[in-house]
């Protein structure tokens, strides 16, 4: 640990803290440096504090991402937000079912239902997915040239993931609907949705998933879209829906890319 310099000779404090508010001052520059420098040190020690409690006495969160980590692509900040968004749509009594478009090897989506089964109130799980990767993107996705490249990325096969829900003990009462949401989402959806976690990625994909299921969500259910942050064409069709509706909602922050809101 560094100890702290002695006052440069002739300056009290007062002087040196009003030199360290002025712009272009190596002083300043120098403190704003180091203090940052701390603050990381100090969030990694932290994290690692955390990190080692858990391991010791893992949260029942923590339980639960074990078993479904090797299987998702979803960030532990946006797990986090699947995991408090059951939670809260359980302590409100909300009706519904849990829905996520955008199952890929089913990690998240077993977090969800796996969740619901820990707090005594199970709830059934429906999952949408091609089963063979992401689409092509259409030309109207503003991230066009970037998401081609990814066609077919992402793959889930159905009968792992089948396979997965089964070894996890949440088979029973999910449906798996293969196939383009633009194609599946008209013909099956559940009636009420509690909470739904969009993590289609393009800009179509994200849209016509709220077009079809946001009015079957209920008043105070959980809406979570995993690549707003990520994908210009994810966020644009996020807000291309809020506005034409006139929707105000608050959307809550998880990470770089993850946004939750609660319908009103
Ligand atoms: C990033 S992955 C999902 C990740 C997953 N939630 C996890 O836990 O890792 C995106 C998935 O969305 C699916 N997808 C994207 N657009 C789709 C569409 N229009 N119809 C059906 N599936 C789509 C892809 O097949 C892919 O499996």
């Amino acid at each position: 640990m560094r100890l702290p310099e002695p006052l440069p000779e002739g300056k009290d404090l007062a002087r040196l803290a009003l030199e360290m508010t002025t712009s272009d001052n190596p002083t300043r520059d120098s403190f704003l440096k180091e203090r940052k420098r701390h603050r990381h040190r100090l969030r990694d020690a932290w994290r690692r504090l955390k990190k080692f409690r858990d391991m010791v006495f893992p949260s029942e969160f923590s339980r639960i991402v074990r078993r479904i980590e090797p299987f998702t692509m979803v960030g532990y900040d946006r797990l986090k937000g699947l995991y408090s968004g059951v939670i809260e749509i359980t302590a409100k009594n909300i009706t519904g079912d849990l829905v996520e478009c955008g199952t890929a090897k089913g990690g998240s989506a077993g977090l969800m239902r796996l969740t619901a089964q820990a707090t005594g109130q199970d709830r059934p799980l429906w999952v949408y997915d091609t089963f063979e990767g992401l689409p092509m993107p259409s030309r109207d996705n503003p991230d066009f040239d970037l998401a081609k490249a990814r066609t077919g990325a992402c793959r889930g096969d159905f009968e792992e993931v089948r396979g997965l829900f089964d070894s996890l003990g949440v088979l029973k009462n999910t449906q798996m609907i293969k196939g383009l949401f633009q194609d599946t989402l008209p013909q099956h959806a559940p009636e009420h949705i509690s909470l739904l976690h969009l993590d289609g990625d393009w800009y179509e994909s994200t849209k016509v998933c709220l077009d079809h299921l946001y009015d079957r969500v209920s008043p105070g259910g959980v809406i979570q879209i995993d690549d707003y942050g990520h994908w210009a064409g994810a966020r644009q069709a996020v807000h291309e829906f809020l506005d034409a509706r006139n929707l105000k909602v608050a959307l809550r922050y998880l990470d770089y890319s993850g946004r939750q809101f609660i319908k009103p």
